[in-house]
């Protein structure tokens, strides 16, 4: 059985403070979603401690952005397995398409940061997905099977989630027609030796399209930025139809 996840990726919003009012407004929303729709919410390294708190007995399930290879050692300004599992943290994301962009993460750091996460005892989503100038000159596909076959080596496909990310519909209100979300979803999924990943579409995914998202047959979930921000907006995301 393929799990369902609808998981959101802060990114480098929401002080504690804000944190905290998102989590009185959002939790009550919930309640009524099928049990069987786990909700993540990915969150700064610095609200991971105050969601933490916050979320006992609660059923929605942490997450960080990023996690190290290493365990502990010289490496400032990252973060290890150990120190997130510690703050109650299940899930990490490991390849957005930011940290590959601005911060030089390349398809080999990806894997060791995925192995790592792996070794440490949390899920790791993955992140995939072709440029605009990539999909233009018709080489998305061999782009995506690049990134898996690259970040992928080693790793165990029963403790994994794989988002598919088209760069140029990340933030841009631009979303990939659901069709088409499907049908790259499912040549991601057709690749897999194990078929019973989870594989989330994202990008611009919102309150208006996530029925439509929802509907297709090979997507299990999604990774929202924009609309995890607000709590009505990722609740109807969590409730959708
Ligand atoms: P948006 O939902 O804001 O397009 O961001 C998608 C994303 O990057 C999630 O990781």
């Amino acid at each position: 059985m393929r799990k369902v996840i609808l998981a959101g990726n802060w990114k480098m919003y929401k002080t504690q403070g804000e944190a905290a009012e998102f989590l009185m407004e959002f939790g009550s929303q919930i309640d009524d979603a099928p049990e069987t729709r786990e909700v993540v919410l990915c969150v700064p390294f610095t609200d991971l401690d105050i969601v933490n708190k916050s979320l006992h007995g609660s059923r929605i399930r942490l997450g960080a952005q990023n996690v190290h290879w290493e365990n502990c050692g010289a490496f400032t300004g990252e973060i290890s397995a150990n120190m997130l599992t510690e703050m109650g943290v299940r899930y990490a994301i490991v390849g957005h398409s930011e940290r590959r962009q601005y911060f030089g993460e390349t398809d080999e750091t990806v894997n060791l940061r995925l192995k790592a996460a792996q070794r440490g005892g949390l899920i790791p989503i993955l992140c995939v997905g072709e440029t605009k100038q990539q999909r233009d000159a018709g080489a998305a596909e061999k782009t995506i099977f690049a990134q898996m076959d690259l970040g992928l080596q080693g790793i165990d496909l029963d403790r994994l989630v794989i988002a598919y990310e088209p760069i140029w519909a990340i933030g841009t209100g631009e979303t990939c027609e659901a069709s088409e979300a499907n049908r790259i979803v499912g040549l991601i999924r057709s690749r897999l030796t194990n078929r019973n990943v989870t594989i989330q579409y994202g990008g611009s995914v919102k309150p208006s399209n996530i029925d439509e998202i929802m509907a297709q047959p090979e997507i299990d979930g999604v990774l929202v930025g924009g609309a995890s921000l607000e709590a009505s907006d990722f609740a109807r995301i969590v409730n959708y139809k």
